[in-house]
């Protein structure tokens, strides 16, 4: 007889309501490492090879010793060139702790998240597990367009955070970071958050602009997974007020990231280069896929980041299925509002989105 047979779930200590009732955000899965990933918009040939070398000549000892993280914050902003304070730049474990904390911090039980829909899953389910209310509004019409004036609306009832992934994920929408301000400036008792992990890929970045002292309510996030190529290291940072950075900093542990992503930040953060580089192949590779898409005549959809949605003919689950078996993920979007039956497709290098493209053409014979 097995310990759950012998004990009804009834007894188990009980979580607390909100966490019994969460669907937890569900993260990729596992043996993706032999394919062609398209399928979590990651940095598809890996990070600059002086990130490689710094890694590797970690010494043994450093191992055994709490990671260290001074002058990292002094990296982030030389990198960014702007006139920013070292305490202006909080480090996370991935911007996805970022988020986390920053419902732990701001996000009580009855308030309200105000976003988009569809947009990153992550933002949900932590609203959810703080006991809030979520109100997610819908892009408009084919392309997709920011839902301004609806969210200018929703804010006039003052709620606790206003999540925007600019360009969001999954859609690409783009939003002007003049609008962001515009936002942030009409609701100062809401965190306006900017989810920037793809900012790189559309240019539309709120940080030249902002003036966190003036504007205390704005946050952005930052991450080096996506276009630096770390996703695997987790390090990411949110940029804003101090006293905003302070607070989400005091509900994360005084280890979460560790010496090998420390490691790695300051060399990929020295080669800007690098990463300038690799995008400009993305960029040029999503006009690719865009001509292609256009002369096939497929409905999709291609905008901001480093990622195009595709509606195939086929069932597209069928269609996931076959490119797996070519070596190739992407991600069906089922179930997401506005776009069910889409497949969000990556974008790499020009030569991957060949294979991508040969592969797509084969298995739906177009
Ligand atoms: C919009 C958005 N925000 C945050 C994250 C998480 O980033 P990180 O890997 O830095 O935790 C992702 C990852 O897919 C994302 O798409």
């Amino acid at each position: 007889m097995t310990h759950d047979q012998t004990i009804g779930l009834e007894s188990f200590p009980q979580p607390r309501p909100e966490v019994e009732s969460l669907h937890a955000y569900s993260a990729p899965l596992e043996g993706r490492r032999q394919m062609l990933r398209l399928d979590f918009n990651e940095n598809t040939i890996g990070p600059s090879p002086t990130v490689v070398e710094a890694l590797r000549g970690i010494p043994a000892d450093h191992i055994a010793i709490y990671p260290e993280y001074n002058g990292l914050r002094e990296a982030v902003v030389a990198n960014l060139g702007l006139p920013l304070q070292p305490d202006q730049v909080g480090l996370f474990n991935g911007v996805d702790a970022a988020i986390h904390a920053i419902f732990h911090a701001y996000g009580d039980r009855g308030e309200t998240l105000l976003t988009t829909s569809p947009t990153f899953g992550y933002y949900s389910p932590c609203a959810q597990m703080q006991g809030m209310v979520i109100n997610a509004i819908p892009y408009e019409g084919p392309q997709f367009a920011f839902p301004l004036e609806a969210i200018r609306e929703a804010l006039q009832s003052a709620p606790r955070l206003l999540l925007l992934c600019n360009p969001n994920n999954p859609t690409g929408t783009r939003l002007a970071p003049e609008r962001i301000l515009e936002l942030a400036a009409s609701a100062p008792h809401t965190l306006l958050v900017v989810d920037e992990l793809y900012e790189a890929f559309s240019g539309d970045s709120v940080l030249p602009l902002a003036n966190f002292n003036a504007m205390p309510n704005l946050l952005v996030l930052r991450s080096l997974a996506k276009t630096a190529g770390l996703a695997g290291l987790r390090i990411g940072f949110a940029i804003g007020h101090a006293a905003v950075v302070d607070r989400i900093s005091r509900v994360t542990g005084p280890y979460d990231i560790n010496s090998f992503a420390v490691t790695a930040a300051f060399a990929a953060l020295k080669d800007q280069a690098y990463v300038d580089g690799y995008v400009t192949q993305v960029i040029e590779a999503r006009r690719w896929m865009a001509e292609q898409l256009q002369a096939a005549g497929l409905l999709h959809h291609v905008e901001g980041g480093n990622y195009l949605l595709l509606w195939p003919q086929q069932p597209p689950a069928e269609v996931d299925q076959a490119l797996r078996q070519a070596g190739i993920l992407v991600r069906a979007m089922t179930g997401k509002p506005l776009i069910d039956g889409s497949l969000r497709v990556s974008i790499g290098t020009l030569e991957q989105m060949q294979r991508f493209w040969a592969a797509y053409q084969r298995i739906t014979s177009i």
